[in-house]
């Protein structure tokens, strides 16, 4: 008898130091200490073969067995443990010492500062903004605006057409008329948005960004507007810039005009930028066309009005000093980062 309980301890001191995770432990452990099968539990069960004398002393041996073998997996188990947690914390060990990865922090597009510092100004002088839709129909985008099909103002804009019907405004004189459809005069907005011609060189791109501005009241005159040009002309080029108007034509005004702002780098006497003109064409405006105002309900007797759009990409080109529009529609950090208001 002895010699089996030797036998069984040596067996566990062998083996338990193989055991190298905490499951492979607990099945050996069952080997020896299940209730069923376990081989100190078996022991026990040889106990009905002994005389009533030699059961006490049997019984004691066996129990002591168990009881060492009991904590002797405990503290195996608990070393096991140790060592896989261990394992764990070097495998996710974090060295807070590594430089940090860097997020790119992004910057204000030179196109949405632009946006952002016409707002303002006309805000400034009482304009609200309105924001049309980028799809029109053909109505609003030309018909509503005196240019009915088979005008020959239709080829000044080649136009992206999606069906007979709709189309992706050419430009954003369109939000004038649901304003004026919408709202009775006194009318004051400001329309900033993405237009889209059927165009694309180093000053034009497919998509680009216009910036409408419609005045509605009664006795607005020629000179509104220009009061209004050189404030917005110093307020964006600098305070000595000044403007001048040139004949034009536009189906929506009437007259219509052309506007020049001094240049600003030569002061008007005739460089590079302005082609030695002293000049430099910023905006289409005019006073509104009798036509239109008739179109969305408004008597053209009692109130006038005068309209103006621009590019938003020229306006940031002349200002920033971009010549090529292609970088505006890039995205490479590098150039947009540049940019301050
Ligand atoms: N819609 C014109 C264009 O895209 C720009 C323009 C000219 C707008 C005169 C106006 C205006 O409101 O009065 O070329």
């Amino acid at each position: 008898m002895n010699e089996k309980i030797a036998q069984i301890r040596a067996e566990i001191e062998q083996k338990i130091t193989t055991m190298k995770s905490s499951s492979a432990l607990y099945e050996f452990r069952k080997t020896f200490l299940d209730n069923r099968e376990g081989k100190i539990t078996g022991l026990m069960k040889g106990m009905k073969d002994l005389s009533p004398e030699e059961r006490p002393a049997f019984g004691k041996v066996v129990n002591e067995l168990k009881s060492w073998a009991i904590s002797r997996f405990e503290a195996a188990d608990a070393a096991v443990r140790e060592a896989e947690l261990a394992k764990k914390n070097e495998s996710e060990r974090i060295d807070v010492t590594m430089p940090a990865e860097k997020r790119p922090v992004g910057a204000l597009h030179p196109i949405t500062i632009v946006t952002q510092e016409l707002i303002d100004i006309f805000a400034g002088m009482g304009f609200d903004v309105y924001e049309g839709s980028q799809i029109e129909n053909d109505y609003y985008n030309f018909t509503a605006l005196n240019t009915p099909k088979d005008h020959p103002a239709r080829d000044m804009q080649d136009t992206f057409y999606l069906t007979d019907e709709f189309l992706l405004r050419t430009q954003t004189s369109a939000g004038q008329i649901h304003v004026m459809e919408n709202r009775r005069p006194p009318i004051k907005i400001l329309s900033p948005g993405s237009v889209f011609r059927s165009d694309d060189d180093a000053t034009h791109s497919p998509m680009f960004t216009q910036m409408e501005g419609l005045v509605v009241d009664k006795g607005i005159s020629v000179c509104d507007l220009q009061g209004m040009l050189d404030t917005f002309a110093r307020r964006v080029f600098g305070e000595g810039v000044g403007t001048r108007l040139r004949p034009s034509y536009f189906p929506f005004t009437e007259p219509s005009v052309e506007v020049d702002v001094s240049c600003f780098a030569c002061g008007g006497k005739g460089c590079k930028l302005c082609k030695g003109t002293g000049w430099i064409e910023v905006l289409g405006a005019g006073m509104v066309n009798r036509h239109v105002l008739e179109n969305c309900g408004i008597d053209p007797d009692v109130y006038t009005g005068f309209a103006f759009g621009m590019g938003v990409e020229r306006i940031a080109m002349l200002k920033y000093g971009i010549n090529n529009i292609k970088a505006l529609f890039e995205g490479d950090m590098r150039f947009e980062k540049q940019f301050v208001r």
